[in-house]
């Protein structure tokens, strides 16, 4: 079996956030031109392990590498040379509003003064092709409706051909149908562009459906690795409930029983 070179690799990362552990030895590698899913619940550090990967967050301890970089260690200006192989959707995909939409996908081409200005535009109207919205390049954000507005921004963050394309939960926000043609994309660009994508969401049908291999962070830790086939064979409670949507018994604890006996009208009690 030829083995690859992960194209990402983190050694054993610790952040900590007012002396809160949120990253707590964090080792995985990435392999490229696969899809990695990253699951957890809300708070659980999701978002700044996205951070990391791109050196908008430094380690306390461990480090991060892109191929041969050691990401956690570079200077400001050669962060910004690796930042041009990842595209980035943020979470929530904040476009310009006073920009148009081929105003906000040509800012990063702008910004780098890629080509001529004509080619700027071609570009814009390749990747917005690439995500369905060839036409709208003159509408303003305000007049998208929220699907539109996360593939313009996915059009944006694919615009300098990434080889990396991190989306931070892409389908939040959107009816199950938008989130679905979000997927499709997804896999779509995978194929096409040939990436390594990096999909964090606590959307387990989009988690299933553009994974190759799940991972799932709970206290600090991946306590589950599998290809989503192995999804549901996992003995481990918290990766069980998680993924059926199951609160725990605690859980329900912090639902305080005796305030919602005070709300019941007496005469029913
Ligand atoms: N820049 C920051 N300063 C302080 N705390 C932070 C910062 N970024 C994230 N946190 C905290 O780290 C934890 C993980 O956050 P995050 O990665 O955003 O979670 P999620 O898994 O929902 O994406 C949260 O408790 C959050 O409040
Ligand atoms: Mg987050």
């Amino acid at each position: 079996m030829i083995r690859t070179e992960p194209i990402i690799r983190l050694q054993d990362v610790c952040k900590a956030f007012n002396s809160h552990p949120v990253l707590d030895g964090i080792s995985i590698d990435i392999a490229p031109g696969q899809t990695t899913v990253i699951i957890g619940p809300s708070g659980c550090g999701k978002s700044v392990l996205l951070r990391h990967i791109v050196g908008l967050l430094k380690p306390d301890s461990g480090k991060v590498f892109f191929r041969q970089s050691e990401v956690s260690a570079l200077s400001e200006r050669k962060l910004c040379d690796i930042r041009t192989h990842f595209g980035f959707l943020f979470q929530g995909g904040a476009l310009f509003d006073s920009m148009t939409v081929e105003q906000n996908i040509c800012f990063p081409l702008d910004e780098r003064a890629v080509g001529t200005r004509k080619d700027r535009k071609e570009r814009s109207r390749t990747v917005l092709s690439l995500v369905g919205l060839d036409g709208l390049q003159s509408q303003y954000p305000q007049e998208l409706s929220g699907g539109q507005k996360k593939r313009v921004a996915l059009a944006r963050a694919i615009a300098l051909n990434p080889e990396v394309i991190l989306y931070d939960e892409p389908t939040t926000g959107l009816d199950p149908i938008r989130g679905d043609l979000i997927n499709e994309l997804i896999i779509k660009l995978q194929n096409s562009l040939g990436a390594t994508s990096i999909v964090v969401t606590h959307d387990m049908a989009s988690a299933r459906k553009v994974g190759n291999r799940i991972l799932m962070l709970s206290n600090g830790r991946f306590i589950a690795d599998t290809p989503p086939s192995g999804l549901d064979e996992i003995d481990n409670d918290t990766v069980m409930r998680f993924i059926r949507g199951q609160a725990s018994d605690a859980e329900l604890a912090e639902l305080q029983t005796e305030q919602f006996t005070a709300l019941t009208p007496e005469s029913s009690r």
